[in-house]
């Protein structure tokens, strides 16, 4: 992005006089009578990456997004989906066009009121060209139409968007505004949400946050359901679940607003759903109390249907769950897992993908504490356990952690291996130090992008040691690592652990 701005400015200056020559600056500095010229950005083009190490596409460049407002149209029996998303942003240089990152159909886009040009490119790429110059700091008002079928928009013949028999699902990562809203689509770039669906009558739509309004009624019996969230949020944690639910709504410990949704469709699963769904507040409690303060403003969960994602994401305020998660009966972990999500990847979110490990190893660790404090194992019987379950010869040892690659973001070291690496962490600082780590990591990082080595920084100030090894060994290595000896986990410890009940109490005196 850099690199392209300073290449703009080599390629055009403009004279005091107001006079547009084109020309590098050496050039035109040597002309005669042109030596006061001062160089300014001429527009440019706003990349079509931020540079992502996995994903180079993902985002765009040229321009940060604040707000979007999703005004959408959603027909079950057809889904179809019409809609106009309206995006407040800003340009962050001089612009002559830009992308947005969209599949669907567009019918019309504007900026600040004129209508501009737009093409198709690439795999996934809408390059929109500014009818007017666009300089750096200047507000973006960006409205796109659009239209199509989600379900049938294939990408190498893949969806995002999950179709099912009675709605659909909008729920997916890291690809998933593509099916449903144009957008500058990577962590890098959080904004705050408005999103509206007209369905017909007797549909519900739930979404991220709260609803400023309840569902109205509008002209050919249909309902408008509108959610809004007011916190910054990454757009693969935007969400849309449209089909047949029960709404439960409820006050959290914290004050704030609890909305629980269940698909009608779950038959016996219904029940395990919600004895699972429904302990969402107190896990909220929980986790608050050892991460730090939730960074959010409303919370929940969504069951959903049968017929939908075999997988559950930490979708903003409201994580979305499969139904395979209640197959064996209740089921807190998972919630426990995408709970965990939202400080470790949606409040502190990635960098870049390739950090993947501070999403999904703190989640999957938040399991295993939760295990711990509910005396169903401790975060050390569950490292034995795991360790042992991974053969020394399998493949799984083979995948790093720290960067398992773009095809497997979602690979079981990340996930496992992942958790092995945050035990090992917390073994070689302490229980003092690592309980002090987590809420000053979130703090630092809270609703922004980190990085894997600024978790590594974080963890060595925080403890006063060189933790180069550990982390090299856990998260950057191939193969099974040896195990520290009970003598060396002593010496490397200097604190005593601390209790569950102290964490408890700590938070409880914070609360006050
Ligand atoms: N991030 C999700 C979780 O750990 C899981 C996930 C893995 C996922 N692969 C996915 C979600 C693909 C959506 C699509 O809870
Ligand atoms: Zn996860």
């Amino acid at each position: 992005m850099r690199r392209v701005l300073t290449a703009a400015i080599a390629a055009l200056t403009v004279t005091t006089a107001g006079t547009v020559v084109t020309g590098t600056p050496g050039q035109a500095a040597d002309r005669p009578g042109r030596s006061r010229q001062i160089p300014v950005a001429a527009p440019a083009p706003g990349s079509p990456g931020l540079g992502d190490s996995y994903f180079p596409t993902y985002g765009n460049g040229g321009y940060d997004v604040d707000h979007y407002d999703v005004r959408l149209r959603y027909d079950p029996a057809s889904d179809r989906l019409t809609g106009t998303t309206t995006i407040l942003a800003r340009a962050t240089q001089d612009l002559s066009r830009f992308n947005l990152d969209f599949l669907l159909d567009v019918e019309s886009v504007r900026v600040n009121g004129w209508a501009a040009r737009f093409a198709r490119e690439g795999s996934h790429e809408l390059a929109v060209t500014a009818p007017r110059g666009i300089t750096r700091g200047q507000a973006l008002t960006i409205v796109v139409t659009y239209a199509g079928v989600p379900s049938e928009t294939l990408l190498d013949g893949y969806t995002g968007w999950t179709r099912t028999a009675d709605g659909a699902l909008a729920v997916n990562e890291p690809e998933s505004a593509w099916w449903w809203f144009p957008a500058n689509d990577h962590p890098l770039d959080k904004a705050t949400f408005d999103i509206s669906v007209s369905v017909p009558a007797g549909v519900e739509v739930v979404s991220n946050g709260v609803q400023p309004r309840p569902a109205l009624a509008e002209p050919g019996n249909r309902v408008r359901w509108s959610w809004r969230t007011t916190t910054p949020t990454a757009t693969y944690l935007a969400f849309l679940a449209i089909g047949q639910y029960d709404l439960v709504a409820d006050t959290a410990p914290n004050g704030q607003p609890v909305v629980n949704a269940y698909s009608t469709t779950l038959g016996e699963l219904a029940p395990a759903a919600r004895a699972s769904i429904e302990r969402t507040a107190e896990i909220v409690d929980w986790a608050s109390g050892v991460f730090g303060p939730y960074p959010f403003e409303a919370q929940g969960g969504l069951a959903g249907p049968v017929d939908g994602i075999g997988f559950a994401l930490e979708t903003q305020t409201r994580p979305v769950y499969g139904p395979g998660f209640w197959r064996r009966g209740s089921n807190p972990y998972v919630v426990v897992h995408e709970q965990a999500h939202q400080w470790f990847g949606n409040s502190v979110s990635v960098a870049q993908w390739r950090d993947i490990w501070l999403n999904e190893g703190l989640a999957t660790y938040a399991e295993w504490l939760w295990s711990e404090e509910q005396g169903e194992g401790t975060a050390q019987e569950l490292f034995d356990f795991t360790y042992a379950a991974y053969p020394e010869n399998s493949g799984f040892w083979q995948v790093l952690p720290g960067d398992p690659g773009a095809d497997r973001i979602f690979h079981d070291a990340v996930y496992d291996r992942g958790a092995m690496a945050v035990h090992q962490l917390r073994l070689a600082v302490g229980d003092e130090a690592f309980f002090a780590l987590l809420p000053a990591w979130t703090a630092a990082h809270r609703h922004g992008n980190a990085t894997v080595a600024q978790f590594h920084a974080s963890a060595e100030r925080i403890s006063g040691l060189d933790l180069d090894d550990l982390f090299t060994t856990w998260l950057f290595t191939a193969g099974r690592p040896a195990l520290p000896t009970a003598a060396a986990r002593a010496a490397l410890a200097p604190h005593q652990p601390k209790s569950w009940a102290k964490i408890r109490e700590a938070h409880q005196v914070r609360q006050r």
